[in-house]
């Protein structure tokens, strides 16, 4: 079942203005760090990939969604593979940078970890992984708001399950806790929705 098929005509609409600061803060690192060879793994629409687009620049984007794929406009330059990012046949250490925005969070914890590592081992030596989703919630009115009340009312929108995974992501730590696991080395990029998202980079050494 494709659990995006009724979302996926409204997502732009409802979500690209919300999002352009954060995907804007992922392309300019990527082009300030010359990075060419890009995966975004479980892109959605493609909407960042779009962004990226330039002569230079070789685009790839995996998303299991027929739904939220059939959304992305086909571009020269992007490449879109509508197939399950965990088990993708993608080249290890074959991409400058590898994004990850708003997946880990839906994913039970064992998804989750595969998830990630599998995008990080994607990431040449040099290379950066750009990872954005909800971190722990800042002490502030707005933060409690957002963190809170907001947020968990739209993870509650989008079924049972993914508000399951959403409420174990943010009880176990959120994003810092998560990516912790893998690597000691991320450096915070922004914080988006009041401080309720964070963007880190992650360099591979
Ligand atoms: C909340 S959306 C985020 C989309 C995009 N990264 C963004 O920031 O707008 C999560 C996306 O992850 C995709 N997804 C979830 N699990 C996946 C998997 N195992 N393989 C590929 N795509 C997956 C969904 O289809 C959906 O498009």
């Amino acid at each position: 079942m494709d659990e995006y098929s009724k979302i996926a005509p409204y997502y732009e609409k409802l979500l690209g203005k919300p999002l352009y600061p954060i995907r804007n803060n992922i392309r300019t690192f990527i082009i300030s760090q010359g990075h060419r060879r890009v995966v975004d793994m479980c892109c959605g629409t493609g909407k960042q990939l779009e962004m990226l687009l330039g002569a230079d620049m070789d685009l790839i984007g995996v998303d299991n969604s027929q739904a939220m794929m059939s959304q992305s406009r086909q571009k020269d330059g992007i490449r879109l593979l509508q197939n399950n990012a965990i088990d993708i046949d993608l080249p290890e250490k074959g991409f400058d940078a590898a994004i990850l925005t708003f997946s880990l969070h839906e994913k039970d914890e064992v998804e989750r970890e595969i998830l990630l590592e599998k995008t990080w081992n994607l990431v040449r030596i040099g290379g950066h992984l750009l990872v954005g989703d909800y971190c722990r919630v800042p002490l502030t009115l707005r933060g409690f708001m957002w963190g809170k009340i907001i947020i968990p009312m739209v993870e509650r929108a989008a079924g049972k399950n993914h508000y399951l995974n959403y409420s174990a992501w943010m009880r176990n730590g959120a994003l810092e806790q998560h990516i912790g696991k893998i690597t000691t080395g991320k450096k915070l990029i922004a914080r988006h929705f009041n401080g309720t998202v964070a963007l880190y980079s992650i360099e591979r050494k």
